[in-house]
């Protein structure tokens, strides 16, 4: 018999994961405590956009192998293995996680797991929550020490959210001893034999690859943005310094892209998190510099404020600011931290009449920020703008011309928030021209 997998929790990770289980030929279950967004997970609507998974869930659910259920009843009783897929906010007034979701999840799972099974957790949790969790699950299961407990972190980018689980850097799974690693070897079979290596290790090591991985992705862009701070203030071109340091091989080119900075659900609450769970570890000292990425990758979007307002003579009283882009980063409609509604609702602070325009996140960031105006289309947008800021870098945005965006605004001033316009360009254009870490 096949494994039968359950998927406890459907936001990005667990709705993109349950898919593509089913698409791999396993037999899944969905699992969420919200009614509304299980029917449209059913009918194939995810409750986010992501590239090709309203395709997917309609594909495999029509195949009949994927199902979605609130009944955690009904999970305990089809599956041989359940992936926990909650989320782990930040804690509001804290740096630390919140692991509500995860607990609650445990305590109600726990007692309805009455045959032998493997627990794995995914979520994004602080190092010796998996131990915890193991000696609970023993206890409160009635099937006891046949429920194993595997944690295996989950790397997966918005955006390619598919393609980075079916075809992943790499699999991460920590276990004790005990049947878990074999189970997971069978659910990833696929994978292990296109070759995806797999670190098989213990649970604290597998808990912190995940948060060690995000802050070094996080560190890697502050460094990068630090530079752009410096560049500011000599003159020169982040741009060109990060394609020159990026050749060496060492440094690479990826995730070295200066700008706004980072946001989203995971990068900034993780690196938090970790420095919260170092201190309680007494390792505090250790993870202090992330202090420092955090607060550079804040002064971005301060900065980017202060280059609006000098473009617009010192005051942003009474100025129509047009924002093109809500989303944290482009092919996501996720508003969760996003830099670009920081800013927005940074120039709104400072008495600017604010409109944004996204091409996917219109409705997300209205309902965050619902006093900002939206505009309906770019035109739109431009149209009177007495200031111009590219905030996500949206290919649309991307291939805006001064000339189209000339005819639409009062006046010709633009910031570039993503470092993806042409200066040259805009300035031939009759543009004020301002760019993060550019001259
Ligand atoms: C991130 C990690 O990249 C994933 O590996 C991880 O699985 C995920 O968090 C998670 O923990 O769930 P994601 O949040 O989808 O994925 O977004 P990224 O593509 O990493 O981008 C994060 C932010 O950094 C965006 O706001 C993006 O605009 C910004 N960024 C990225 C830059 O400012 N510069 C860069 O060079 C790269």
């Amino acid at each position: 018999m096949p494994l039968r997998l359950t998927v406890i929790g459907t936001g990005y990770l667990g709705a993109v994961h349950a898919a593509c289980m089913a698409d791999l030929g396993f037999e899944v279950l969905g699992v969420d405590r919200d009614q509304s967004r299980v029917e449209a997970l059913a009918r194939g609507e995810a409750p986010f956009f992501e590239p090709g998974l309203n395709e997917l869930l309609a594909r495999t659910g029509a195949t009949g192998r994927l199902r979605f259920t609130t009944s955690l009843e009904e999970a305990a009783e089809f599956g041989d293995v359940h992936f926990i897929c909650v989320g782990t906010p930040q804690l509001p007034g804290s740096h630390a996680a919140d692991l509500g979701q995860v607990y609650a999840t445990i305590d109600a799972l726990g007692p309805l797991l009455t045959r032998p099974c493997l627990v794995v957790g995914k979520s994004t949790v602080p190092v010796g929550t998996a131990v915890t969790i193991a000696e609970k699950l023993v206890h409160v299961a009635p099937a006891g020490a046949g429920v194993e407990l595997a944690w295996n972190p989950e790397f997966l980018r918005e955006g390619f959210a598919i393609e980075d689980t079916v075809h992943p850097d790499r699999l991460v799974i920590g276990v004790q001893a005990g049947s878990a690693e074999a189970t997971l070897r069978e659910v990833y079979a696929a994978l292990l034999s296109d070759g995806v290596p797999i670190v098989v290790t213990d649970y604290a090591t597998a808990e912190l690859v995940k948060v060690s991985a995000n802050a070094f992705l996080a560190t890697k862009i502050s460094f990068i943005n630090a530079m752009a701070e410096v560049c500011e203030a000599s003159g020169a071109d982040v741009t060109v310094l990060a394609q020159a340091i990026g050749y060496d091989e060492r440094i690479g080119h990826r995730f070295l892209r200066a700008g706004l900075g980072f946001g989203g659900g995971c990068l900034p609450k993780d690196i938090r998190a970790f420095m919260a769970r170092a201190d309680e570890l007494g390792a505090g000292d250790a993870v202090a510099f992330l202090n420092e990425v955090d607060a550079i990758n804040l002064r971005r979007r301060a900065r980017t404020v202060d280059m609006a307002r000098e473009l617009c003579g010192g005051s942003l009283q009474g100025v129509t600011a047009a924002c093109l882009g809500a989303a944290f980063k482009p092919n996501s409609d996720d508003v969760r931290d996003s830099p670009a509604l920081s800013v927005a609702a940074a120039l709104q602070e400072e008495g600017a009449t604010v409109r944004v325009y996204d091409p996917k996140a219109m409705g997300p960031a209205a309902r965050q920020f619902p006093d900002l105006l939206y505009a309906e289309s770019v035109d739109e947008a431009l149209a009177a703008a007495d200031v111009v800021l590219l905030l996500t870098e949206w290919d649309e945005f991307a291939q805006l011309t001064p000339e189209r965006a000339g005819a639409l605004v009062t006046q010709r001033r633009i910031v570039d928030g993503r470092n993806v316009l042409n200066p040259a360009q805009w300035r031939d254009g009759g543009f004020a021209f301002r760019a993060l870490g550019r001259p």
